[in-house]
């Protein structure tokens, strides 16, 4: 990978444009929380809040973590326009996730989408993946190794090899592609990597 995308890298990018408008949620998430009850979610690598601020919407209690502080101001930012009662709802935390651990078993949640830290990557997922709750989903999506960009992120069968099969029920493993919308108004042709998994009560 030539750039390294460290927290310099990051609080650049959020510093270029300010809040800015909301963004839909991840379709990912959205399918994968569509039948269950608001609980706890870790939402690892949540960047400008979109995923955090609609689960809270929802009733979840959230636990959003990110390097870059100015990410986590606009996400308040976002929260806050959401309601008070959402805005109370999220835990914004500033931790390098390579370095952080979350508490054990904890979560009914853990999401991380488009999460490439510099280093760590399969112990990244075995830490996210122990704080899940019995019973409980794991769901990480990421940019597909593409030939243009080979070291993008974990391929299916990197973020599956951290699941022991005893505890886990993969329920989705799968490289996906998606229009979205883009920056400057047109769609674009998202290739993710898709790992959707609960851990066995
Ligand atoms: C591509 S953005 C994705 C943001 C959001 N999850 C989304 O889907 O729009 C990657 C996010 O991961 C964060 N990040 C990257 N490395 C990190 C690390 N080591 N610790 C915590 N956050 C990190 C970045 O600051 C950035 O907000």
């Amino acid at each position: 990978m030539s750039e390294r995308f460290d927290e310099a890298y990051w609080e650049q990018r959020y510093r270029g444009h300010g809040p800015g408008h909301r963004r839909e949620p991840n379709p990912y998430l959205v399918a994968a929380v569509a039948d269950r009850a608001p609980g706890v979610a870790l939402d690892a690598g949540c960047g400008e809040g979109a995923e955090a601020g609609w689960l809270a919407a929802r009733g979840w209690r959230v636990t959003a973590v990110d390097i870059a502080a100015t990410a986590l101001r606009h996400a308040r930012e976002h929260a806050t326009a959401l309601g008070p009662d959402v805005a109370d709802r999220i835990d914004w935390v500033r931790a390098d996730l390579t370095g952080w651990t979350p508490p054990a078993q904890r979560y009914d949640l853990v999401c991380a989408h488009y999460v490439h830290p510099a280093t760590d990557g399969p112990d990244l997922l075995r830490r996210l993946a122990a704080a899940v709750a019995p019973g409980g989903t794991l769901l990480v999506v990421g940019h597909a190794p593409s030939p243009a960009n080979p070291a993008a992120g974990a391929t299916v069968e990197e973020a599956t090899a951290v699941l022991d099969a005893g505890r886990w029920e993969v329920q989705l493993a799968e490289a996906r592609s998606r229009t979205a919308a883009g920056h400057h108004g047109h769609d674009v042709t998202l290739h993710d990597t898709v790992v959707r998994a609960r851990r066995r009560p």
